[in-house]
């Protein structure tokens, strides 16, 4: 579980261990890590932190040897770790542009890369986490926006090429979570209570969502109650992408 400091991937780590499963915690955060962990834990769930750097293959190749020697095997991949620029492409660095594609599709890639011949193995499952934002673009997010259409992409390649294994491979597009990174896009906006309190209304059901929302729907994905679900992008959106916004 990458990016399982805190947000939605923080919700999804406490979901699946609450379903039973070990959870082994992604992230680069440290800090952030370690509260994920104490609360599973105190939830008498089973989980550890791996600090770990996504976009570093180093770092990602020695998070599979860890993961491969403590536990012997692995059953789900969830790719959650994100990084957001509030940027058009004029604004945005060169090193920013890379930076973010380098985190939020090349970290994808990479943790693939290592643990599919575990998953192979397993007939396991990878769920990443793409946005509404892949297909239904707002303004002053272009990089952020691509790496997350990049990922249907990429989903679909990987399901494609490993379905015949038993792997299964999905990826869910949320509507706007109440979390940090949410509260980032609000940031840079021109009036970010304002953009906040709006955001809501773009939701047929009015509401910005809950990460435990979205952990819900990874869970079922990395589950065997999905044995047939593969090569999908699964909104959980509130109704953010059926059209025109409610007024
Ligand atoms: N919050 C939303 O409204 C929303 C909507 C759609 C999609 N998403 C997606 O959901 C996911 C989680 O977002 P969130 O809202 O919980 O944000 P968040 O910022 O709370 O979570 C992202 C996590 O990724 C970690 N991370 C960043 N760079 C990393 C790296 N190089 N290596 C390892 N970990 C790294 C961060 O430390 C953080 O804990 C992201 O993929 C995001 O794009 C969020």
């Amino acid at each position: 579980m990458t990016g399982a400091a805190g947000g939605i991937g923080g919700a999804c780590a406490r979901e699946c261990a609450a379903q039973g499963a070990r959870v082994v915690a992604v992230d680069i955060n440290a800090e952030g890590l370690a509260e994920t962990v104490r609360m599973i834990s105190a939830a008498g769930g089973e989980a550890r932190a791996v600090p770990t750097d996504v976009s570093d293959e180093s770092s990602v190749a020695a998070l599979a040897a860890e993961v491969m020697r403590v536990e012997g095997a692995v059953h789900a991949l969830l790719n959650n770790a994100a990084i957001f620029y509030g940027k058009t492409v004029e604004e945005t660095t060169v090193e920013e542009w890379n930076r973010q594609m380098a985190v939020n599709v090349g970290g994808i890639f990479l943790t693939s890369k290592y643990f599919l011949p575990h998953l192979r193995a397993s007939r396991g499952a990878i769920v990443n986490m793409s946005s509404a934002n892949a297909y239904f673009v707002e303004p002053s997010c272009a990089g952020y926006c691509a790496t997350k259409a990049a990922i249907i992409g990429l989903t679909k390649a990987m399901a494609i090429d490993y379905g015949k294994d038993g792997v299964r491979v999905n990826c869910i597009c949320p509507g706007y979570i109440d979390t940090g990174l949410a509260q980032a896009y609000f940031d840079v906006q021109a009036d970010p209570a304002k953009a906040r309190a709006e955001a809501g209304k773009l939701h047929a059901l009015w509401r910005i969502g809950q990460p435990e929302e979205i952990a819900r729907v990874a869970a079922f994905l990395a589950s065997d109650e999905a044995s047939f679900v593969t090569g999908t992008a699964i909104a959980a959106d509130g109704g953010f992408s059926t059209g025109l916004p409610p007024k």
